[in-house]
């Protein structure tokens, strides 16, 4: 695989920011296609500057939802370079997602050669503002004209490089989140376990419904019995009882995310007892009003750890740990990214270094 690169005009390149991001809003100078056609394979990806493509409206994907993606950072290290985080965790997830959709999966070298070429070429864009980061979006979509069959044999793949701020704007501040009874995110046998934008056009109505009655997530139940908690909004979530961390296992409709599988790694490894196991909301509500809850949390990428402080269910509220960050929480978060921007010695062989050559 040979990749094409074209880099941008100097005079037309973007100034790099330094802060403000937001996050997902601001792109680099450059992103990277890779076409894919059912008679030739993969081409070979093109890296040229980031900007809108031609395209026909009929494409198969704006229609029939064929599409996967993929969210990882790259993050600035003290000692001036990059690191990427568990990333080859992330390509495998893709390949998973599009196996699940239907689609081509990609060499995982390959996919890897793709991001760190870009990320090189775009390296000075990893911001060093404390907690900012530099997310990347591999994605795939079915790219054939055509709406008279739901996937074609086209398909387009293309990274976006953004540099964001952390994910909830309020910081590192327990959050307040909705137990929806009425609405699913997934169904055993579905897509739950799938990066696909289904899921997340899914969850959106449920979520604005959340956030008017004043919260920030929906927290999801599984969708037979409407009893067992699932995921936070696009994160996992973890409960923790003294020095046990719970976690609910996956079972096809959760997302396995890599932040949770690193952090039931990671809090082993600091001597906490870890557990994926069933949890059902009327158990899990009595447990936070009776104090053996003492920490909630969500996590995933963009945000890494989110505090929660407050749960609403069927019109009860239950307070966990005063509605503060708890030792915990605290801990995994300082270990993490302690890891994640190289603050941190990497005991376990998660990070992957990039110096900016191409
Ligand atoms: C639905 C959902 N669950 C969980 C996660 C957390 O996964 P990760 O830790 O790999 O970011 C995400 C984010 O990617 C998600 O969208």
């Amino acid at each position: 695989m040979r990749i094409d690169i074209q880099k941008i005009d100097p005079a037309q390149a973007k100034p790099i920011p330094t802060e403000g991001f937001g996050f997902g809003k601001i792109f680099t100078n450059h992103m990277l296609t890779r076409h894919y056609s059912g008679a030739d394979g993969w081409m070979n990806p093109q890296i040229e500057p980031y900007g809108p493509i031609p395209m026909e409206l009929s494409l198969a994907s704006l229609h029939y939802a064929q599409e996967i993606f993929e969210g990882t950072k790259a993050y600035r290290r003290p000692d001036g370079a990059v690191n990427l985080f568990r990333i080859q965790e992330n390509i495998k997830r893709f390949n998973r997602s599009a196996e699940r959709l239907a689609m081509p999966t990609m060499d995982e070298e390959e996919h890897l050669d793709c991001i760190v070429t870009l990320m090189n070429l775009d390296e000075a864009w990893v911001p060093a503002a404390p907690k900012s980061s530099l997310y990347i979006r591999p994605t795939m979509i079915s790219s054939e004209a055509t709406i008279g069959k739901m996937s074609g044999s086209e398909f387009l793949f293309f990274i976006l490089l953004s540099p964001v701020d952390p994910y909830f704007a309020t910081g590192f501040k327990p959050i307040s989140v909705f137990v929806e009874d009425e609405f699913v995110r997934a169904v055993r046998g579905g897509v739950g376990d799938a990066k696909t934008g289904g899921n997340y056009a899914a969850s959106v109505f449920a979520t604005k419904k959340a956030i008017k009655a004043g919260y920030k997530q929906v927290v999801w139940l599984d969708a037979i019995e409407r009893r067992y908690v699932e995921e936070m909004g696009g994160m996992n979530i973890c409960f923790v009882y003294g020095d046990q961390i719970v976690t609910p296992p996956l079972n096809g409709t959760i997302l396995p995310g890599v932040t949770r599988e690193s952090i039931l790694h990671l809090g082993r490894d600091l001597g906490y007892q870890v557990a994926e196991e069933m949890i059902d909301i009327n158990d899990l509500m009595a447990d936070i009003k009776a104090g053996k809850v003492t920490e909630a949390f969500a996590c995933g990428t963009a945000a890494v750890i989110a505090p929660i402080g407050q749960f609403g269910y069927k019109g009860e509220q239950a307070v966990v740990n005063d509605n503060q960050v708890g030792q915990v929480t605290k801990h995994l978060y300082d270990e993490l990214t302690g890891i994640q921007y190289g603050r941190i010695a990497d005991r376990f062989g998660w990070t992957l270094k990039i110096d900016g050559v191409n």
